[in-house]
């Protein structure tokens, strides 16, 4: 008799502490629900309003290959997915004019022929496949610099102190780069930084005609955008961008499983009419040391 009150008691505790932990889980699971229904898309359409702190890329809205913004859209950043193999994304309206102008003006005094890097001895050398001049400028060089430098770093997700120094390359008339990697298949220039994992090619000037950058292995068909009829026949031999004043071009020599990509393939087609001003951050799988 006894033992049956006892028994009682221990069920009915161990009832109710197991309607108390019903009850926590289903107010637990409101909170998510509630959390999901009106927290998160609120946040997606409104990434602007998120505290100051975001990084530039949460603010970037994003469009597919041949998608066209009108009006003031137009001239705000925004990126366009170009392809998945290779990982490649223009972002528009990324430089100012101003940064744009600068770039050029500083490298304007230090213009040497261009080189390529020598795949059997890791050093620069002279060669008819790369016709444009150029020369680089020091990483945080001024505060100009800086603040490219910065919001290349806040787009790409890659720190500052992972990138060379930017590249500035002219290129006139009739001048060219035959599609190559930006990775590298020697041992001496990966000493600094490991390999190159992503690159970033922002167009300063815009050009007449030509001089677009064509991914020959890409995997996307190239011929489906509207300005297909305006291109180069270089351009038309794989996907392609046009140069736009302030435009940046990101893609990536490196899978995310840190593999070189061979679809990461590109050259800059001969310029036909006009010049052609570019600037390239490459970025490396480490941190890269620059002369201080
Ligand atoms: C690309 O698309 C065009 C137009 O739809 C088509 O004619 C062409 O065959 C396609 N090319 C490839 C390689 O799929």
């Amino acid at each position: 008799m006894a033992s049956g009150v006892r028994g009682q008691r221990a069920f009915s505790s161990r009832a109710r502490s197991l309607i108390t932990l019903v009850m926590m889980f289903s107010a637990a699971l409101l909170v998510f629900l509630i959390f999901v229904i009106i927290g998160v898309p609120a946040a997606l359409n409104n990434p602007v309003s998120q505290s100051s702190g975001a990084t530039i890329a949460l603010k970037i809205p994003q469009i597919t290959r041949g998608q066209k913004r009108e009006g003031d859209a137009a001239v705000q950043p925004y990126v366009e997915v170009l392809s998945w193999e290779p990982r490649a994304f223009l972002y528009y309206n990324m430089l100012t004019d101003a940064e744009c102008e600068h770039l050029i003006n500083l490298a304007k005094p230090n213009m040497q022929k261009s080189t390529v890097v020598d795949s059997a001895t890791g050093r620069s050398k002279d060669s008819r496949v790369r016709t444009s001049s150029g020369t680089f400028l020091n990483r945080g060089q001024d505060p100009i610099i800086s603040g490219i430098e910065k919001k290349i770093a806040e787009f790409t997700f890659i720190p500052v102190e992972h990138g060379e120094g930017l590249q500035v390359l002219h290129y006139e008339v009739g001048q060219k780069y035959e599609p190559h990697y930006d990775y590298f298949h020697d041992s001496f220039n990966t000493k600094n930084g490991g390999q190159r994992i992503a690159t970033v090619l922002m167009y300063l000037s815009d050009v007449e005609s030509g001089g677009e950058t064509v991914f020959p292995a890409s995997k996307v068909n190239g011929s489906l955008v509207p300005h297909w009829d305006e291109l180069s026949d270089c351009a038309k031999t794989g996907l392609s961008v046009r140069p736009r004043k302030g435009m940046a071009l990101l893609f990536w020599s490196m899978s995310p499983d840190v593999k070189l990509d061979s679809k990461s393939l590109h050259g800059g087609c001969p310029v036909i009419e006009g010049n052609k001003w570019s600037a390239t951050k490459w970025l490396h799988v480490n941190k890269y040391s620059v002369p201080s």
